[in-house]
């Protein structure tokens, strides 16, 4: 051994070898962890956190079949929405599927008209006083009825957006949080959307994925800021969903918003800050990255632009 020493085609073998086992095992490390947490990690027994879950934007798509399948759970249900038709119909869907275990309470508040955020933390506080909360889903979205340049949308349509999309969470943890604080227990899941995080732009949506965008961040900032206090604050991203936000057939990525929740609600609770809990759209996302960004901006923008001109058509149409 003594005097042995390496030329520099030995050392450059050497750093590339090691290089490419620490990458490999990088990858295996990732792909086993991505493997235990998508179907062998149980699910967490939510009623730790507390006995009831509030769930906005419950009455319809992602929303609804999140409520259903937190009610399964043995949760009691505060259902948020607009409109007081299609929460008693939620309501009496629930009642009638999980049966006399679960309560279901009903609170009517569309986003889109409150006057500002004190409103909402005020009636929230109110209509929750009492109840043991563990959990909340932030889930109330919405988007434009078809993609168009930023210059055309409507004022109107603008106010309501940040509204529901970027407000409405806001208040709405405001409202619950410092209850979780106190008890030092609680779950709150922030519904993402694929468009600001998992592709480069979401160009004709701009509001939309601006939006989301503010939600992603929120979540991450608020997440450690609460992680020492027994609050586990997550960012769900999902691709499409076929709901009738985007108007989509189901196929192997586009799921139904039943099967959506049964994988989104076996995150509930973990660490994960941000996470894309569907299968196929975690599988989605990994191909996506592959692209180069600008192919998938070019494809984008060129999707959108046909979706305008439909749209476009469409809405005059009725208008007329
Ligand atoms: N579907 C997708 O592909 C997809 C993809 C990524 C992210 N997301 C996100 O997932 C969440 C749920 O979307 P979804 O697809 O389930 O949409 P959805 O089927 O349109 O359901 C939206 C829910 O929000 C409620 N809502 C809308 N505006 C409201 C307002 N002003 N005040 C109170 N409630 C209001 C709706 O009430 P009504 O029943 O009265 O309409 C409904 O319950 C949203 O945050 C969305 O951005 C969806």
């Amino acid at each position: 051994m003594v005097g042995m020493t390496m030329e520099w085609p030995e050392i450059f073998i050497v750093a590339t070898s090691a290089l490419g086992f620490i990458t490999l095992s990088k990858a295996l490390i990732y792909f086993a962890r991505w493997v235990w947490v998508m179907f062998l990690r149980p699910p967490k027994n939510l009623k730790t956190y507390g006995s009831w879950a509030i769930i906005t934007g419950s009455t319809d798509g992602i929303g609804k079949a999140i409520s259903l399948e937190l009610a399964s759970k043995g949760l009691h249900i505060v259902l948020v929405g607009r409109n007081p038709k299609k929460l008693e119909a939620t309501s009496k869907e629930i009642r009638e599927k999980h049966g006399g275990h679960v309560q279901v309470k009903l609170v009517v508040i569309d986003f889109e008209k409150v006057v500002n955020g004190e409103e909402i933390v005020k009636k929230i506080e109110e209509e929750t006083e009492g109840l043991e909360v563990g959990v909340l889903v932030n889930n109330v979205g919405m988007a434009s009825p078809y993609p168009r340049y930023f210059h055309e949308e409507d004022l109107e349509f603008m106010e309501a957006i940040i509204k529901v999309n970027l407000e409405a969470i806001t208040w709405v943890t405001k409202a619950v949080i410092e209850g979780m604080f106190r008890k030092k227990k609680g779950a709150i899941i922030n519904t993402g959307s694929g468009s600001c995080s998992m592709i480069p732009s979401y160009p004709l949506c701009t509001l939309y994925a601006a939006t989301k965008a503010y939600l992603w961040m929120f979540s991450k900032c608020i997440g450690v800021e609460y992680k020492s206090q027994g609050i586990d604050i997550q960012c769900q991203v999902p691709m499409f969903v076929a709901t009738k936000m985007v108007k989509l057939k189901t196929s192997l990525f586009i799921p139904t918003a039943k099967d959506y929740s049964k994988g989104c609600i076996r995150w509930f609770g973990y660490k994960e800050s941000i996470c894309v809990p569907y299968l196929f759209h975690s599988i989605q996302c990994l191909l996506i990255r592959m692209v180069p960004d600008s192919l998938v901006d070019w494809y984008l923008m060129r999707q959108h632009l046909y979706l305008r001109k439909r749209g476009l058509a469409k809405y005059s149409k009725l208008k007329a």
